[in-house]
């Protein structure tokens, strides 16, 4: 509920609208109120007298009251409507800005599809809460509140034995609501885990179908659906057996007043109950209990959506809470004009709770240096390279980037000077030439400025990628989705090369980004990197001896740490790790 209440924070701009929604509803209830006093006009000064022209007029009254509290309802709705949608930008703007603020370590804890749901599914139960729920509840104590009143103001007799059926209907509802809230939130859960398996097929299809797994995946899903339906079916026979045993009650009220009020009626001086009576009254009275019934239902639809808005509410609270691990440092140090030499001082680092994944390691790698990174797969050679940036910060020990501690460098200039390639070479949507330039801003250009396309293209050139860039009919322009839809992987992680190259860092690494690339095309990219950005401190992890052994120097990983380094022919004589790698290599090469 606390969660709910700070997320009205976000109708702060919107109070004008939310409160002039609130009277307006008001005042459509109290028009509503009115006509049973109409009415009870009616009978007792004209029915009852025989009088046509006060019948007329208070069927007129009925028709302007009627068409008053239509247009004001309809009103208030449009008012309401505008704060909710407006609260649900914000709302989801501030999500996003949260989500882009996250870092690595906090994206590996989040799963996708949590972080969609949260931004879309979530923030509609909010919305159509302010929409629905909060006008609904608002305008059912009213009801509720004026009925009882006015019923008092009629005959306080009969009114109490309303209030007494009344008050036992919304006991009754208090106690089932009680029972079935719980239930909610758990079929609430069990959508969740429906979603998210099939988020999974959905992001996952093809693995499914390369698999055969249908079948499994089928029953998967459906053991979820029948789960979720199971619980949906309990809460949906409570509700069911609830409302008649509800509707039941609201019946007593009727046969109470007809009963009672009846009796008053005919024989006045007798009636110990709702003595002076009048037959207009009665069929006030009527109606009065009537609007009761409907608020004591209504609130029931309101608790269902309050139930929904406030669980929602717990998990967009979750999400906006989430602080970023790696943040701008409080007085950080600008990296402009030093030269982009890395060292690694001692640096150890586990991803969450688990085993080093780096471990111990010093490094120190020189302005302008070559360096050449290779080891089996899990040693680590990816996280060393993401400690460079401040992708995530060591636990202990300390990565210097042009001599300054990575966390107290301004940290957008940080990720200028050092950019690494990734493995997964995840191209985003839009055309070849946005995804080259998509880091390109140009040194002296404001942010935005799109870059020369000399110098994409000779990023292009240098990651290999303008043969098959040039044979495609739209060139450029030829258009790319956000798997690199149309592009064979090797044509995917060259993109990715040039796009880092195109960024124009001062360091630059490239993790493994040529592994889907045939050894010469490989050694090309890197023997021209090597060669032609002179300036700059490159370095390529690699699974292959052939590709390392161009650089000034090699770096051996195992285990978290670095267990030789050297030139090739050094590494060959000393290093046995080394030794197996290019043996395999070579036997691979002969065979
Ligand atoms: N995001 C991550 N979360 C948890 N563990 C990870 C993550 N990335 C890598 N690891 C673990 O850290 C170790 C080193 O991995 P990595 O640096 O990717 O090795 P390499 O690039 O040499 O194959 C491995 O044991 C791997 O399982
Ligand atoms: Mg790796």
């Amino acid at each position: 509920m606390l969660a709910l209440l700070r997320l009205m924070q976000y109708l702060a701009g919107h109070r004008r609208a939310v409160a002039a929604s609130i009277l307006l509803m008001l005042l459509a209830t109290a028009t509503t109120l009115v006509q049973p006093q109409v009415v009870e006009w009616a009978v007792d000064f004209g029915i009852a007298q025989g009088d046509v022209h006060t019948v007329a007029v208070a069927t007129l009254a009925l028709i302007v009251a009627a068409v008053a509290s239509g247009a004001l309802h309809f009103a208030s709705g449009l008012l309401l409507t505008r704060a909710g949608q407006g609260m649900a930008y914000n709302v989801r703007n501030d999500l996003f800005r949260t989500i882009l603020s996250l870092s690595f370590s906090n994206l590996d804890r989040w799963r996708t599809g949590e972080l969609i749901v949260r931004c879309t599914s979530d923030v509609t139960t909010v919305r159509m809460f302010v929409r629905m729920g909060f006008l609904m509840m608002m305008q059912s104590l009213a009801m509720l509140g004026g009925s009882l009143a006015l019923m008092f103001a009629t005959n306080a007799e009969l009114a109490r034995i309303m209030l007494a059926i009344f008050g036992g209907t919304l006991a009754l509802f208090l106690v089932l609501a009680t029972v079935i809230r719980p239930l909610i939130m758990r079929v609430r859960e069990r959508l969740d885990a429906l979603n998210n398996t099939l988020q999974e097929n959905l992001a996952g299809a093809k693995v499914v179908r390369a698999f055969a797994r249908q079948e499994h995946e089928r029953s998967r899903f459906e053991e979820r659906n029948r789960a979720f339906l199971q619980l949906s079916l309990r809460v949906g026979y409570l509700i069911s057996m609830a409302f008649p045993f509800l509707f039941f009650l609201g019946q007593m009220a009727l046969v109470a007043v007809t009963w009672v009020g009846g009796l008053a009626i005919i024989e006045p001086a007798a009636g110990r109950f709702a003595a002076g009576l009048t037959l207009g009254q009665l069929v006030a009275f009527n109606e009065y209990a009537m609007l009761a019934m409907w608020p004591i239902l209504a609130l029931g639809m309101t608790l269902q959506f309050l139930t929904r808005a406030a669980a929602s509410a717990v998990r967009i609270d979750e999400l906006l809470a989430e602080q970023p691990d790696i943040v701008e440092p409080g007085e950080p140090s600008s990296l402009a004009g030093r030269s982009p030499a890395v060292e690694f001082r001692d640096v150890s680092f586990a991803y969450g709770r688990g085993e080093p994944a780096i471990d111990g390691v010093s490094l120190r790698i020189a302005a302008g240096e070559t360096i050449g990174v290779i080891g089996r797969t899990g040693s680590g050679k990816s996280t060393l390279a993401a400690l460079i940036p401040r992708y995530y910060d060591p636990d202990s020990g300390s990565v210097l980037v042009a001599g300054v501690d990575a966390r107290e460098a301004v940290l957008d200039e940080l990720r200028r000077t050092a950019i690494v390639a990734l493995q997964e070479s995840l191209l985003l949507t839009g055309t070849i030439r946005e995804n080259v330039g998509y880091a390109a801003v140009p040194v002296d250009g404001a942010p935005g400025t799109a870059a020369p396309d000399s110098r994409l293209r000779r990023a292009a050139e240098l990651a290999c990628a303008t043969d098959f860039i040039d044979e495609r009919e739209e060139g450029w322009e030829a258009h790319v989705g956000e798997r690199g839809v149309g592009l064979s992987g090797g044509q995917r992680q060259r993109i990715a090369i040039a796009r880092a190259i195109a960024a124009d860092p001062s360091i630059l690494v490239l993790d493994d980004v040529t592994s889907a690339l045939d050894a010469q095309t490989e050694r090309e990219i890197v023997s021209s990197l090597y060669r032609e950005l002179r300036e700059k401190t490159v370095i390529v992890i690699s699974q292959r001896v052939n590709t390392v052994r161009l650089a000034d120097r090699i770096i051996v990983m195992d285990e978290g740490r670095i267990c030789g380094e050297g030139t090739h022919d050094s590494l060959l004589e000393t290093n046995e790790i080394y030794r197996e790698i290019a043996e395999t290599q070579s036997t691979e090469l002969r065979v």
